[in-house]
């Protein structure tokens, strides 16, 4: 059995939905009994945004939930191997993960969020550029996925227990 798990989540500009993502799991990790158990990340598959902070209606959005997001955009550097799951924001995220993934075994490492939203499947759509509900909207969605996701962490690490 696995004794710890590296998550990283990709979305397309890392200043949005994976920062958000990477936020709302660490912010959970306790609940789950999981502190110290997992390590989370995130990136961007493109590097429009490298070395910016979240887009600031994302930090709001997730702060009135009591999550803070100080992550820094990244790209995704396709280093694989580095994680146990990587998990695409949408459709389009995990098309990019699959096709750049070297072998079977990276490829089997992708998964998409809403797989494990008990009201999913589907893509966390991109509120980038629409209004302040697909932010609102974006919060929610993530913290139901990212509780789905760490129960399956759990099942993986500890049995369930
Ligand atoms: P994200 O949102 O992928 O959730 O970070 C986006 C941020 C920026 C852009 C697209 C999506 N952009 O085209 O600049």
């Amino acid at each position: 059995m696995l004794s710890f798990m590296r998550i990283m989540y990709v979305c397309l500009g890392n200043i949005c939905r994976s920062p958000l993502a990477e936020a709302v799991c660490r912010s959970l990790l306790s609940e789950y009994g999981l502190e110290g158990s997992v390590s989370v990340e995130s990136s961007g598959t493109c590097a429009y945004h490298v070395g910016e902070p979240a887009d600031p209606r994302m930090r709001s959005a997730a702060a009135r939930k009591g999550i803070h997001i100080t992550h820094v955009s990244r790209q995704f550097a396709k280093d694989y191997a580095s994680y146990d799951m990587i998990i695409a924001m949408d459709e389009e995220n995990r098309r990019y993960l699959m096709q750049h993934a070297p072998d079977e075994a990276s490829r089997a490492r992708v998964h998409l969020l809403r797989d494990f939203d008990p009201l999913g499947p589907g893509d966390l759509e991109d509120p980038y550029y629409g209004g302040p509900e697909g932010f609102n909207d974006a919060v929610t969605v993530t913290l139901r996925s990212c509780r789905g996701l760490l129960e399956v962490v759990r099942e993986r690490l500890h049995g369930g227990k």
